[in-house]
């Protein structure tokens, strides 16, 4: 049955996005069970002070593996890297990201390219890359954080919700495909949480739409990430008020749905 893999001194979790909000908290539930940790994310201190944290309080094996993921060639020499240090990925997760918001003809196109680099082409790269083997030995799982804005096209966050629904998508389909390998794939779909992100996007209509009871705190999000991937869901959506919310669009036609959303997504 496909799920978490055992924690083995030999392979390790791969988590993109490590350095902050989402990925450095999905490190730490890994690593409470005894998962080794590969953090990876541009930002070498944070990651050190986390391998240390992580290293201090669980005894696990932490490394660094500083990259930027927009950049190709950065992102081909991760499995070496990895293989030099006497690891397998048993366990990848796709976090690293960012959102932009606003009109898109306002919208900085090289900002938009990047954050297509980020969402999608580095998935399928990492996937592409690390996957094989899991095959292979016929162990391994994939956590691919994808978020309730792939649930809609939210007008004023069109690149974002379109790179996160094609996450939902991707993630779904190889879900199916990896299972017979004992391969678990999940998609993570939070609501908003209070992370570095929204410093990042700068203001976006999230804040103003989801109400404040809706939001979940970043260790719920972690908690239900690594315990819908040990039960090899194929995707979760942390917190009920959140689930309940998508619940009720998916019954909402879409003529319906994208003025309303075209109205509040501003
Ligand atoms: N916060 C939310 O409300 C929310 C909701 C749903 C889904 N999500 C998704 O959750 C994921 C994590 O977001 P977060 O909320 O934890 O945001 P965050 O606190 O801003 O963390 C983003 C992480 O991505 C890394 N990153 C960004 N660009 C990178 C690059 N070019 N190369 C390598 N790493 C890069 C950042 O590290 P460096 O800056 O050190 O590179 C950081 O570790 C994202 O995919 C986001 O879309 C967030």
């Amino acid at each position: 049955m496909p799920g978490l893999p055992r924690p083995a001194q030999d392979t390790t979790a791969l988590v993109t996005g490590a350095s902050a909000g989402i990925g450095a908290e999905i490190a730490r539930v890994l690593a409470a069970r005894g998962l080794g940790a590969a953090l990876v994310a541009r930002r070498r201190e944070r990651l050190e002070e986390l391998a240390g944290e992580l290293s201090g309080q669980h005894g696990i094996r932490a490394e660094v593996l500083p990259c930027d993921l927009t950049d190709p060639d950065a992102r081909r020499e991760l499995p070496d890297r990895v293989k030099e240090l006497g690891l397998d990925v048993d366990l990848l997760v796709n976090n690293a990201g960012f959102g932009t918001a606003g009109p898109f003809h306002k919208s900085d196109v090289d900002q938009e390219v990047q954050q297509v680099r980020i969402l999608i082409e580095a998935v399928v790269d990492l996937t592409g890359r690390f996957v094989p083997a899991m095959v292979e030995r016929r162990r391994g799982a994939i956590l691919n954080v994808a978020s309730t804005a792939g649930f809609s096209p939210l007008p004023n966050m069109a690149g974002y919700s379109a790179a996160k629904s094609w996450a939902r998508s991707f993630s779904a389909s190889l879900h199916v495909e990896l299972k017979r390998y004992d391969i678990a794939v999940t998609a993570l779909c939070p609501g908003p949480v209070e992370t570095e992100f929204f410093d990042v996007a700068g203001e976006t209509p999230i804040e103003h739409v989801v109400p404040k009871f809706a939001w979940v705190d970043v260790e719920q999000v972690a908690r239900d990430a690594v315990s819908a991937l040990e039960r090899n869901k194929v995707e979760v959506i942390p917190g009920r008020a959140m689930s309940a919310i998508v619940g009720a669009s998916k019954m909402t036609p879409r003529e319906v749905a994208l003025p309303l959303l075209g109205r509040f997504f501003r």
